[in-house]
């Protein structure tokens, strides 16, 4: 099979990039992604060897380059992980994650009309069920919560999702949606909450937790999303949606001073700054349909998973050196500069 993987080069989708080599060594997996600050041709170095690997430059909200893409490659899975992924910068300036992830999202879509397509495979995430209250913690986000977005990140993913439905029900496009929480491990781009207070703390910078720390996350390790994932595309029935998570819910602060132990850094380290603009308190994921439709269990527990994850970013530190010497040093300015 031809599977292409869009975002390839972002975080979630070069993880996935090198759990579908290993687990699908018959496949061909093409990687087409545009190159954004976020994507890193250093992270796909080992995948650039192999002969079932091949690499995209090119933009998935422009129609000439996702045609050329279809009528080239030939895809039978689509698997669409491309996105402007950091609420932050949503925030910020929204037009862009309204082209990459709405625009971008139709384009892709109607490249599998014209062409014909097995799955279509829609990455999204369990912010399109905005957030729970910090005390109810009996409520989780279940595929049929509706949808009721935060920023606009979460409304550019929602609006993906709508899409992506509408496609499905209109044209009888073949696709699957997944919605999970939020991922750490290899590759984490250093603006995210786990790898900045790692690469902060091992510069005895300050780590800006947002407002009190007392918002929760639900952290699935990376390698559980792709194996998700791939469940979905091999057993998943198209039309559907599947939540994933692990029910590893934790308050940002005690994820933070998780990292400081680890590192045996001083909890001195952490600064208290200005609050996210409608900021989401808590997700929490209902995995009941995915486990028991297609038997799917996450393996790594958090304690392990944060304690592989420091180590990786302690022993690749050139990957990660190389990403915050370059244009992130302005983004981090502008963020913190004045928090
Ligand atoms: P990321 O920001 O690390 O990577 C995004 C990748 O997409 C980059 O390689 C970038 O170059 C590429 N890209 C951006 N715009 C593009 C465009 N117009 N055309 C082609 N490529 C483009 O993101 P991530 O954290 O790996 O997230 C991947 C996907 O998973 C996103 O769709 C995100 O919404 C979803 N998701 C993320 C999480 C999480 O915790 N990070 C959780 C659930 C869902
Ligand atoms: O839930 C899935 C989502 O998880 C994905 O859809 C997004 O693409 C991904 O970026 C992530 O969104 P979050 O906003 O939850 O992740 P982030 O790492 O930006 O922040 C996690 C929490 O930590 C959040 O409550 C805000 C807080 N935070 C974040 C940063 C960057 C801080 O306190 N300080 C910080 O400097």
């Amino acid at each position: 099979m031809n599977i292409v993987v869009t975002g390839g080069a972002g975080f979630i989708g070069a993880n996935f990039v090198y759990y579908m080599l290993k687990q699908r060594p018959a496949d061909k997996i093409i990687c087409f992604d545009k190159l954004t600050y976020a994507g890193n041709m250093a992270t796909l170095d080992k995948a650039m060897t192999k002969e079932k690997f091949k690499f995209i430059r090119g933009d998935i909200a422009d129609r000439r380059a996702v045609d050329k893409l279809f009528r080239d490659e030939k895809p039978d899975i689509i698997v669409n992980f491309a996105a402007e992924s950091h609420v932050d910068r949503s925030i910020e300036d929204p037009e862009l994650f309204l082209r990459t992830n709405i625009l971008g999202t139709s384009v892709l879509l109607d490249a599998c009309r014209k062409y014909g397509i097995d799955r279509y495979h829609q990455v999204s995430t369990d912010e399109v069920y905005g957030d729970l209250p910090l005390d109810r913690p009996d409520l989780f986000f279940t595929e049929t919560t509706p949808l009721h977005t935060s920023s606009p990140y979460s409304a550019s993913k929602a609006s993906a999702d709508l899409l992506v439905q509408a496609y499905s029900r209109t044209y009888k496009i073949p696709v699957t949606i997944s919605r999970c929480s939020n991922n750490y491990g290899p590759f984490h781009f250093p603006e995210k909450l786990i790898p900045l207070m790692i690469i902060n703390a091992l510069h005895d910078k300050k780590l800006p937790v947002y407002g009190k720390g007392e918002n929760v996350r639900d952290w699935l390790y990376v390698k559980d999303h792709c194996s998700a994932i791939n469940l979905v595309l091999t057993k998943g029935k198209a039309g559907e949606v599947y939540n994933i998570g692990g029910h590893n819910e934790r308050r940002n602060i005690d994820v933070v001073k998780i990292i400081l132990k680890e590192l045996g850094k001083p909890e001195s380290l952490i600064e208290h700054v200005e609050d996210r603009k409608g900021h989401d308190r808590r997700y929490a994921i209902d995995p009941t349909k995915i486990r028991n439709d297609l038997g799917w269990e996450p393996e790594t527990k958090f304690e392990d998973g944060i304690k592989q994850t420091i180590q990786w970013y302690l022993e690749h530190k050139d990957w990660w050196e190389n990403i915050i010497s370059g244009e992130y040093q302005n983004y981090y300015d502008k963020m913190y500069g004045n928090r």
